[in-house]
């Protein structure tokens, strides 16, 4: 071989070395279904029940082999999309999203898609994207047990809707949910829907602000208040208690904040809905790991979320009202004390 022919040999298989040793070393995304690793990307953790969502979901995770990596977008579009394209670029097996936006996410799922990674919508449907599964409770039952709560307290009168996040799918679940429940009502006149509202972000403030808006409006004729959850429901209670009507207008809730569930058991908030987040946290870990692995998981519902039929998961919701309080303890969700103190 001549030496110049003989260098460039020399150097090509140098080359194809160092390549094949890059790609020996860095890693390799996908390698170890044993130990599937897990993008957790929650919208917003300064939200009471995200953070046992998180704990749980993690717990469950560590169990079946799995490693998370948990990322808060603090109610934040921008920073959701960051730090999931961030996980596509580690490689990670499967990405399972608490989605801030439901309408927003679809190029994301794309790419992560492209990428062989696993999409998960995770307690609110991705709308138009290419996800795997969906996981959640069923938020039109939510809705309606909502209604139920507040009519059953206060068949007549002026209703005031508390929407959820205008960015959330639920929230729109939610109220059909509380429509179906209530349409009879307002057919027949017994029920004047006086206003409705979404609340930006689900957050209490705006909630505050808006039922204070809704009673000078309404110069205090307001016989009941639908809150979609129960940070909204705390903020609508405030702007009652302002005008020493808490506890004389029935208002909604879910979650079972600890705050809701202590109103309720003061009678200043007529119900909430008791989630058990240990059960979708363990559910969505296990569905990951199948995920990863190949395997088909048990699914008993169908989503369609405008690109697919999603196939779901769906978990059933508790009602909680004074009378049965004690299931929250019972189920260790809290205990006693937790509950009794001030
Ligand atoms: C909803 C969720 C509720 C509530 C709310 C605010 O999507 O289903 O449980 O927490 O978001 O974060």
């Amino acid at each position: 071989m001549q030496s110049a022919k003989r260098r460039s040999f020399l150097s090509s298989l140098i080359c194809t070395a160092i390549v094949a040793g890059l790609s020996a070393a860095a890693p390799l995304a996908h390698a170890s279904k044993d130990h599937p690793e897990i993008g957790f990307c929650i919208d917003d953790l300064r939200v009471e029940r995200w953070s046992r969502d998180r704990d749980y979901f993690v717990e469950a995770a560590k169990k079946l082999g799995a490693t998370v990596s948990v990322q808060s977008a603090d109610a934040s579009e921008a920073r959701q999309n960051a730090q999931i394209e961030n996980l596509i670029s580690r490689g990670v097996d499967v990405i399972v999203i608490v989605p801030f936006n439901s309408k927003t996410l679809g190029n994301v799922v794309a790419e992560a898609k492209k990428a062989g990674i696993k999409v998960i919508s995770y307690d609110r449907l991705i709308l138009d994207a290419d996800v795997d599964a969906y996981i959640s409770f069923d938020n039109e039952k939510v809705g309606e047990l909502q209604a139920q709560g507040v009519f059953d307290a206060q068949p007549k009168g002026n209703y005031f809707l508390l929407g959820g996040a205008p960015t959330d799918n639920n929230a729109k679940m939610l109220r059909e949910g509380q429509l179906k429940v209530l349409k009879p009502a307002i057919d027949r006149g017994d029920i004047k829907v006086v206003g409705q509202q979404w609340v930006p972000e689900w957050s209490a403030s705006n909630a505050l602000r808006i039922v204070e808006d809704a009673l000078t409006a309404n110069s205090n004729k307001i016989d009941a208040i639908v809150a979609s959850n129960d940070g909204t429901a705390g903020g609508a209670i405030q702007a009652l208690a302002a005008q020493h009507l808490a506890g004389k207008v029935p208002v909604s809730g879910q979650d079972a904040d600890l705050a809701a569930v202590k109103r309720v058991m003061a009678g200043t908030q007529t119900m909430t809905v008791y989630k058990p987040i240990q059960q979708i946290a363990s559910e969505a870990a296990k569905l990951a790991v199948q995920l990863a692995k190949g395997q088909k998981p048990a699914f008993n519902a169908q989503y369609d979320n405008g690109k697919k039929k999603v196939d779901t998961i769906l978990l059933q919701p508790i009602l909680l009202t004074k009378k049965n309080v004690d299931v929250v303890v019972k189920d260790g969700f809290y205990t006693q004390t937790q509950l009794s103190s001030n």
